[in-house]
């Protein structure tokens, strides 16, 4: 059942966060639903601008509509992730998407606030919720680079400024992490005083955090083991940390350079141990039962497993 994101949000702040996994295709799609399933977890599906463009918009509508049917029981809710004005507006006016991200954080603040105010008149007059970002994210997001020695964290004095004046639902705040498998130098964490001290002067936004994977060690070394080139000093966020920021106030964790690992390790694998092979079939089989179950673990870690039942009551109310 596709809910609106505020439903999930209402339900999960401050307890726990909602997985916000990418998908590109069927298999991504088939293994989200299985693992969320499996771990009886509510989520939220995004499509990137280039997720969007990857095939066709209306191939990953259909997908995730023919999901609908095969597992009815999944509850979620369907989202655009790092929208620029133009594709949140397409996104709103097409009746599909639960909520969209404007992400105009490479903006200055004023410009910021104009875009984001206007895509939320837009948004709210169709009850869709918006998501905008303030502060720069180290690392590269699509289309814009963002050096990471300009990486800015978001300053709680602007957060509260900035959701006063453009009435924005969820705050995408950078908070210690980056795009990609190259997050950290060295070993870092969440900013935590960060994630505080933005709670406290906008208690009950939901605070958004992208740039969540782990990037486990494991998997970067498996797929180097098969052939890959990955810098073995890839690393992400500690997956220990994403509850204990669920309980500041962190409601949606973006999560999906591990689901691209888990891809590249099972194909890497796959054809290294059957060289003669050419049917993509049995690697996607594979990639889809890996997935499912990189996604229940993903949701244990969130406290987003087991919930598919409060939500369900909420709805009722
Ligand atoms: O933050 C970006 C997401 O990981 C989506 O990536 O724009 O390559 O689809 P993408
Ligand atoms: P990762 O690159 O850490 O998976 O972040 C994904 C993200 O923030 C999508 O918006
Ligand atoms: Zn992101």
């Amino acid at each position: 059942m596709i809910v609106t994101t505020a439903q999930l949000y209402r339900v999960a702040y401050g307890k726990f966060a909602v997985g916000a996994y990418n998908i590109n295709n069927a298999e991504q799609t088939m293994g989200l639903f299985k693992g969320c399933l499996a771990s009886n977890a509510p989520f939220i599906i995004q499509l990137s601008k280039g997720a969007r463009k990857y095939t066709d918009k209306r191939m990953l509508e259909a997908i995730i509509r023919s999901a609908e049917e095969i597992f009815p029981d999944a509850i979620y809710a369907v989202h655009l992730d790092h929208g620029d004005e133009e594709t949140c507006y397409d996104c709103i006016d097409s009746g599909f998407y639960s909520s969209v991200m404007i992400d105009a954080s490479h903006e200055t603040f004023e410009e910021n606030v104009a875009i984001t105010k206007r895509v939320v008149e837009r948004a709210h007059a169709k009850g869709i919720s918006v998501e905008a970002e303030l502060g720069m994210l180290g690392g590269v997001e699509e289309d814009i680079a963002v050096d990471e020695g300009n990486a800015c964290l978001t300053n709680p004095e602007e957060a509260v400024e900035f959701v006063k004046q453009t009435g924005c639902d969820a705050l995408a705040a950078a908070i210690g992490t980056s795009h990609g498998a190259y997050k950290f130098k060295g070993h870092q964490s969440l900013h935590f005083h960060v994630i505080e001290a933005i709670q406290k002067k906008i208690p009950g936004t939901p605070i958004v955090m992208h740039g969540s994977s782990s990037v486990p060690a494991e998997e970067v070394r498996r797929i180097n083991a098969a052939g890959g080139t990955l810098d073995p000093s890839a690393c992400g966020v500690d997956e220990n940390e994403y509850l204990p920021a669920a309980k500041l106030g962190v409601t949606k964790v973006n999560i999906d350079t591990d689901g691209r690992l888990v891809w590249t390790r099972v194909h890497r694998e796959f054809f290294r141990d059957h060289p003669g092979d050419f049917d993509f079939r049995p690697p996607g089989k594979i990639f889809i039962e890996e997935y499912a179950n990189f996604i229940a673990h993903k949701n244990e870690k969130l406290g987003s497993a087991g919930q598919i039942a409060t939500i369900r009551e909420s709805l009722k109310k």
